[in-house]
């Protein structure tokens, strides 16, 4: 009995834990970034951060890789070229970004997430 309350009370702050571990980080999530950097020939995406992280998009699914545990900026590993086995920023955002609306029109055809060019890069 005693023992069985113990393994409780451990699952519980464990669970609290997980849960302010979580909220911690979302807590870290900003609300605008800017792509600005990333400009070239097309016009910069008005990508909404907080849009995404409302709609509950797991943080990994876009910052795959983190440096020191920490989020940090595509470009500091995703250059304007690919480098060996790590794609150009083009290519991650494409693939990040496009790979995920293409997947949610096909399965649902009246969503509004972009997937023409100009869509994005208005
Ligand atoms: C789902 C949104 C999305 C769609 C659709 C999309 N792109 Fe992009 N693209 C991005 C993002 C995000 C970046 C990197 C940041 C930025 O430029 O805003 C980018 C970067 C680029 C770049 C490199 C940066 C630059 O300005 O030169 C080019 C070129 C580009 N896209 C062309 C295209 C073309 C051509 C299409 C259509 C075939 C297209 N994109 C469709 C999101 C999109
Ligand atoms: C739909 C994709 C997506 C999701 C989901 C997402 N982010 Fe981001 N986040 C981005 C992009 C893109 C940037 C801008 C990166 C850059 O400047 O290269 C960014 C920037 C950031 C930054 C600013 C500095 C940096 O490290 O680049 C932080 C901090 C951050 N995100 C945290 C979070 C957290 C925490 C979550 C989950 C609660 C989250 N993000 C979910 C795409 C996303
Ligand atoms: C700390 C370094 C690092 C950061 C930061 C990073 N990536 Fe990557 N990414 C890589 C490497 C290395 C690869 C090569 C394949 C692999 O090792 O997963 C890659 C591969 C990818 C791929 C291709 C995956 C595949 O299956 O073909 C996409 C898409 C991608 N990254 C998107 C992003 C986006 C979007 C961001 C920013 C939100 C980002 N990455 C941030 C290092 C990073
Ligand atoms: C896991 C799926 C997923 C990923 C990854 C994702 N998006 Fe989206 N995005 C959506 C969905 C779903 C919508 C439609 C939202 C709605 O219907 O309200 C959307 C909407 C948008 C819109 C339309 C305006 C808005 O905010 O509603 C833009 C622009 C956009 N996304 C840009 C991006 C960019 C840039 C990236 C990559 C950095 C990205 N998205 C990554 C799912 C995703």
């Amino acid at each position: 009995m005693f023992l069985k309350s113990w393994k409780v009370l451990v699952s519980v702050v464990v669970g609290a834990l997980f849960l302010m571990a979580t909220v911690a980080f979302a807590a870290g999530a900003p609300d605008k970034v800017d792509l600005a950097k990333y400009k070239g020939a097309k016009s910069v995406v008005p990508f909404d951060h907080k849009h995404h992280v409302d709609a509950k998009v797991p943080c990994a699914t876009c910052h795959h890789k983190q440096k020191d545990g920490k989020t940090v900026p595509c470009l500091e590993c995703h250059k304007k070229d690919a480098d060996g086995a790590t794609p150009s920023f083009k290519d991650a955002f494409h693939k990040t970004c496009k790979g995920c609306h293409e997947k949610t029109v096909k399965e649902k055809a009246d969503s509004k997430a972009p997937t023409k060019c100009g869509d994005c890069h208005k």
